[in-house]
């Protein structure tokens, strides 16, 4: 395989964990510079690298660049994607600046993997939610058609960076301390400010996930129903979703409900399952954030028939947010590139 020369842009959550798989799937790499705002070493499971700053690069002799930087104006992708497009790479990048563009395509590889071939030099990775749902789904999709999705996720705080993950950890230590000595009917359940989010992720729940967007759904929500009209192709299946952060570090679960077009049963459903590439399919037990922290899969499980419609179902599933919910799913495009 030809060994390229590749850029990894953002060395925070999905960063990191792109720099951990390419060494864990041997990428084949000739050259590899990585970039953030700030030039700096950086230490990954006992690896060193040198990490440069952004501004100063000239973006020649880069086949692939993957970006992992934050969204926005002032994030990355916006500023950089095209600089190093002109210099004849292909940008893979995690953010959603590039999403809905018409001539970028939206890909998750077990599901729409020959979109690629149609880029024009920046390919986009979906959100972390949409990217796990169609996993799962993808392959009762193709099978039975889609009617209706009804998703509600439970994310990990590491979904919003690592700045996130460290407000929950912080948050938790707080509470801690104050109620040193303190008995259990007294604890004190409330952090002096939030740190992580708007509100404590520390023993709570917060149901809104990016800003509010029309009728009152958030970005994130908007996200899972633009996301997968367009990777599914089908703008005509009716998705509703609620997304709600937890006080977990990694790993998203989704609780999904789904109509199909065509008529199937159970048994129709957990073969689809079976047969679907990138899902790993327990029928007997249920997979836990903590048990796929690290794992390239979906984990699907709790799959039940509902009694009152026709061909409609639940599915519970589990993925690392940071591996296929990002960094692993940016790779595997770029492996497809290859
Ligand atoms: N976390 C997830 O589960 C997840 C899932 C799917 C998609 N995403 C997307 O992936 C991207 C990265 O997310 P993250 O969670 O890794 O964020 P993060 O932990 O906040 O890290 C962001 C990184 O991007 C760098 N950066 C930001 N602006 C930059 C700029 N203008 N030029 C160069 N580097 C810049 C930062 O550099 P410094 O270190 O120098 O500040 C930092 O290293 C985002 O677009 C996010 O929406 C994340």
């Amino acid at each position: 395989m030809k060994k390229v020369n590749l850029a990894v842009v953002g060395v925070g959550a999905v960063g990191v964990e792109i720099m951990r798989i390419l060494k864990q799937r041997d990428f084949p790499i000739n050259s590899l510079k990585v970039f953030a705002r700030s030039a700096r070493q950086i230490d990954i499971d006992g690896n060193k690298y040198n990490v440069e700053a952004i501004a100063d690069e000239n973006f020649s002799n880069v086949d692939i660049a993957l970006f992992a930087g934050t969204e926005g104006e002032k994030g990355a992708a916006t500023l950089y994607a095209d600089k190093f497009v002109k210099k004849g790479a292909v940008v893979v990048d995690n953010g959603a600046d590039f999403r809905m563009k018409d001539d970028v395509p939206l890909v998750v590889p077990e599901v729409n993997c020959d979109a690629i071939a149609s880029n024009k030099g920046i390919i986009a990775n979906p959100n972390c939610t949409t990217i796990q749902a169609l996993v799962a789904l993808g392959g009762i999709y193709k099978k039975f058609g889609m009617e209706k999705i009804v998703l509600t996720s439970f994310q990990a705080t590491s979904g919003a960076g690592k700045s996130a993950t460290v407000g929950l950890w912080e948050e938790t230590k707080e509470l801690i301390a104050k109620n040193d000595n303190v008995s259990f009917d007294n604890i004190s359940k409330k952090v002096n400010k939030p740190i992580g989010f708007e509100s404590q992720i520390a023993f709570n729940a917060i149901p809104k996930i990016g800003g509010y967007g029309d009728d009152n759904y958030t970005s994130e929500e908007w996200k899972v129903v633009n996301e997968t009209h367009k990777i599914f192709a089908d703008n005509k299946i009716k998705i509703t979703a609620t997304c709600v952060r937890i006080p977990v570090f990694t790993s998203h679960s989704e609780a999904i409900y789904f109509r199909t077009k065509e008529d199937t049963g159970l048994s129709g459903i957990e073969e689809a399952l079976k047969g679907s590439k990138g899902v790993v399919y327990t029928p007997d037990s249920f997979a836990l954030p903590l048990d796929v922290e690290g794992k390239d899969d979906v984990y699907v499980s709790r799959v039940r028939r509902d009694r009152y419609e026709k061909n409609s179902f639940w599915l519970w599933c589990v993925a690392d947010n940071l591996r296929k919910g990002a960094a692993l799913n940016a790779i595997q495009i770029a492996e497809n590139l290859l």
